[in-house]
């Protein structure tokens, strides 16, 4: 699935309007916030957070959400290492398109695999993906399970369920660490706020 083979004929076509005219009218870069953590581990939140503070400072922005974009563009994948892999690979093709539109793209998906986000921060130009690890233990996600799916996959009801039933290889470079169970929502705003001003994002 991730060759070209099938479609062979296709020439890149430049467009007129580039990234950086783009940007000159948004007044910032265009970058990936990606988000990686366990179920419940405080991504969504947190990437819907960073976006209200950002969209407050007149930054063009846009959330992907691992449950939102399983509904439609992701819908035909399940939870094997495979269907994963091929989840975050169009996500990361999908960021890639919101990053040249000059745009700050926040994704919010488990990403459980190492190789997965690495082959996605590769994809990007240097300096356009930051990864932004919530780093809850599993006992914090699995005892706030605010969808009642840890109980499940425990259970048994749920197969290959993150954590329980299938891995999570924590990052080792990540650009940015937040245990959300330590910190505040507004705290790990700050964070990432942060972190974007010091990359001189905006
Ligand atoms: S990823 O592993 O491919 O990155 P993604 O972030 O898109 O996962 O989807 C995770 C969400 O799907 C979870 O927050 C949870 O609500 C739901 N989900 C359903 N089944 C599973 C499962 N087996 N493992 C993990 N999450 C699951």
């Amino acid at each position: 699935m991730t060759n070209n083979k099938i479609s062979p004929n296709v020439v890149w076509q430049e467009g007129v309007i580039s990234r950086a005219d783009r940007e000159k009218i948004n007044q910032h870069r265009g970058v990936v916030l990606w988000f990686t953590g366990l179920s419940g581990s405080g991504k969504s939140t947190l990437s819907h957070a960073v976006e209200k503070r950002l969209h407050q400072q007149n930054a063009h922005t846009y959330v992907l959400d691992g449950d939102n974009v399983r509904h439609g563009l992701c819908g035909d994948l399940g939870f094997s290492n495979i269907a994963r892999r091929e989840n975050i690979r169009r996500i990361g093709e999908v960021s890639k398109l919101f990053v040249d539109a000059g745009m700050i793209v926040l994704t919010a998906f488990i990403s459980p695999f190492r190789e997965d986000r690495a082959i996605v921060r590769n994809l990007h130009q240097k300096g356009d993906f930051i990864e932004v690890y919530c780093a809850a233990s599993l006992d914090t996600c699995a005892a706030r399970d605010v969808k009642g799916l840890y109980q499940r996959a425990k259970q048994g009801e749920i197969k290959e369920f993150t954590g329980i039933s299938s891995p999570y290889e924590m990052p080792e470079n990540a650009e940015l660490t937040i245990d959300t169970g330590e910190y505040t929502l507004d705290e790990s705003v700050e964070m990432v706020i942060n972190a974007l001003k010091e990359k001189n994002i905006l």
